[in-house]
């Protein structure tokens, strides 16, 4: 699939653009199969009533227990301690994850597509497994900013392995809040590192570790503006942040994780799956 410069090129820059290597029809059945998936939530149904004390630990459960799950993430302020949507469901929906490619059929099918096997054999997987999926909506006017950051930190091998697929399901611009990446900053350290802990006995959490202080030199940004179709694959410890979406137009992508079974995966990454839904690969 990949040439041998598109090969030596992620291995200078951590970061390969595909541009529109998937068909713009198979990009309209992953978003209709969401509306389906989003269609079929009932939030009543996950309505609980929970004090602001320990609405922390809530979100902290409700965030650990997606890892073998399709579970609904909403917009900061888009819940209200009750639990009840405050505004309309998709303007309050932020994104869906994080096993959707093991649960899901269709998702199954896009993400062990031939394509991306193909790819991650070119950049080198040994034992590829998919580990982490998540539909990002970043809805018109709301779609929030995520902060500088790498992959890494939060889905921890040694040696580090994990990749990100990110597939653009919509045409993403300076406008709608698209990618920006620092080519060739993933050849430094990890700067944190997320852990799952026990707060207090019974109580799981996570805790960020900061490694390094030194704040990512953003200036050297490169967006990547790119259409439906494309496939842009992030080293797991190269920085990249996406702005709010100030447009009207919505930017939904689908990115996949994918972890090398030859590393070893940290006991106490948050994202850990029972016997039951076991990693699998392409
Ligand atoms: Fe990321």
């Amino acid at each position: 699939m990949l040439t041998s410069d598109q090969r030596q090129q992620f291995v200078d820059d951590g970061l390969l653009v595909l541009p529109e290597v998937l068909p713009l029809a198979e990009m309209v059945s992953l978003r209709s199969r969401m509306a389906e998936i989003v269609d079929a939530f009932d939030p009543d149904e996950h309505r609980t009533v929970f004090s602001t004390t320990d609405r922390d630990q809530r979100r902290d459960q409700r965030f650990l227990e997606s890892s073998e799950k399709i579970s609904f993430f909403f917009e900061e302020d888009a819940v209200d301690d009750d639990g009840a949507l405050t505004v309309p469901m998709d303007q309050a929906i932020n994104k869906v994850g994080h096993a959707i490619h093991d649960l899901d059929p269709t998702f199954d099918r896009f993400s062990r597509q031939p394509l991306f096997a193909e790819i991650a054999a070119d950049i080198g997987f040994v034992e590829p497994l998919l580990l982490q999926s998540m539909y990002i909506f970043k809805q018109p006017r709301i779609g929030g900013e995520v902060v500088w950051h790498t992959d890494h930190p939060f889905l921890w091998t040694d040696p580090p392995s994990v990749v990100g697929f990110w597939v653009a399901l919509e045409d993403a611009t300076l406008e709608n809040g698209c990618l920006w990446a620092l080519p060739g900053h993933h050849k430094r350290g990890p700067k944190e590192r997320m852990r799952r802990v026990e707060h207090r006995p019974g109580e799981i959490g996570t805790r960020m570790e900061v490694l390094d202080t030194a704040p990512f030199p953003t200036d050297e940004g490169v967006a990547l503006e790119v259409a439906a179709g494309t496939v842009v694959v992030l080293d797991g410890l190269l920085p990249h942040w996406s702005a709010p979406n100030t447009s009207d137009r919505s930017r939904h992508a689908y990115t996949l994780h994918l972890i090398d079974g030859k590393a070893s995966y940290a006991e106490d990454n948050w994202l850990q799956r029972s016997p039951e839904l076991p990693l699998r690969g392409f």
